[in-house]
């Protein structure tokens, strides 16, 4: 039986530092105010000459260093995004275009800050049908160039970032076990970038009312379905395969806020350490969240070989999702 496997990972973070004291200065805020709602202390910033696909391309080169291949074996180049490059064309081809991955088909996931998990769950379908042979899935985001920096309810969340993996065939036991997704587009209006596509077009009075830039109507609201969700669909993904939350070695939760990742950690009963979170150096990084937090995990020896990982992220849509994977 063919299966499929994250056979490496990558990332990559900018330079730019913006701690909580910075935006103290920015905005009516507090270090204290952030860090006990949400668990930020700082995000990274891309610089004004820095896209998405820049983000991407630092991120896919770690992955490829970090499985020994080339651009050329890639067949299908994945991004999932909320922020990118152009709104046409797809990242995923400025991206294989800097990779000169010649022979990689490429398009963009938009499922929000659940694309990655929606991404993984396209690559492992390719893979099992025998489509796709080595596939590079990047989530990245250059979210502070959406961001209303004059909004606290928002600008204080989120951080730019890109995690890749590569995710390649098997027979092995160390692979991608399952993917549950899913959605609810009767939420649209809670989280969206209203402007700049076919219903609010970009004008001068769109930018006036800067309906281009980020807007979360009701960040609690958000936070008690996003708890929920992400809840759900994780003990959904241990029910589907015969798994008790004891046997889950670690769990990568989407990287929105401390207190959903805390929350969702208790309903399953699982123990500090076996849930990573990076959220403090970071922020939300949207699409990117998992996969940093994944390479990070692997690099640092969080994740070991035979453990088994429970991924959970939740967006904008609503979109939600889970995946669970033997390492
Ligand atoms: O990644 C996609 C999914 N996104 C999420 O999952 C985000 C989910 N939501 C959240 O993480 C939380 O709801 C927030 C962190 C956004 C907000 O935390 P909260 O505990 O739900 O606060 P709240 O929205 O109920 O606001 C409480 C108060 C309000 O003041 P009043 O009306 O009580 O006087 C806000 O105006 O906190 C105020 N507030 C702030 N104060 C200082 C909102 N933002 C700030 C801020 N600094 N940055």
């Amino acid at each position: 039986m063919r299966y499929s496997r994250i056979a490496a990972t990558g990332s990559y973070v900018p330079e730019r530092v913006l701690t909580n004291f910075d935006l103290e200065k920015m905005i009516d805020t507090s270090d204290e105010w952030i860090l006990t709602r949400t668990g930020i202390s700082e995000r990274r910033l891309s610089r004004d000459d820095e896209d998405t696909s820049d983000l991407a391309e630092r991120a896919s080169r770690e992955a490829m260093e970090a499985m020994g291949i080339a651009p050329e074996d890639l067949d299908l180049i994945m991004v999932a995004t909320i922020t990118p490059t152009m709104p046409l064309p797809s990242t995923a081809c400025f991206l294989q275009d800097k990779l000169q991955a010649r022979r990689a088909a490429a398009f963009d996931i938009a499922a929000a800050c659940s694309g990655f998990i929606y991404g993984l769950s396209i690559a492992d379908s390719f893979i099992r049908t025998g489509t796709y042979h080595t596939i590079l899935l990047v989530g990245s985001e250059a979210l502070s160039k959406i961001v209303d920096w004059t909004d606290r309810n928002t600008c204080v969340l989120f951080g730019d970032g890109a995690g890749a993996v590569i995710i390649a065939p098997t027979e092995g036991e160390s692979r991608i076990i399952s993917t549950h997704l899913y959605s609810n587009g009767s939420y649209w209006d809670l989280l969206m970038q209203p402007g700049g596509g076919s219903r609010y077009p970009i004008s001068p009075e769109i930018i006036e009312k800067n309906l281009h830039k980020i807007k979360m109507m009701s960040g609690n609201e958000v936070f008690k379905i996003a708890t929920r969700a992400m809840e759900d669909a994780a003990i959904s993904a241990l029910k589907h395969n015969g798994l008790e939350p004891s046997d889950v070695d670690l769990l990568i939760a989407h990287q929105a806020n401390h207190r959903i990742i805390r929350a969702v950690a208790q309903r399953l009963r699982l123990p500090e350490k076996n849930v990573f979170s990076n959220i403090a150096k970071c922020g939300n990084t949207s699409a990117a969240s998992i996969p940093i937090a994944l390479d990070e995990a692997v690099r640092s020896g969080r994740v070991k070989e035979g453990d088994l990982l429970l991924l959970a992220a939740f967006g904008a849509g609503l979109t939600w999702g889970s995946a669970v994977i033997r390492w």
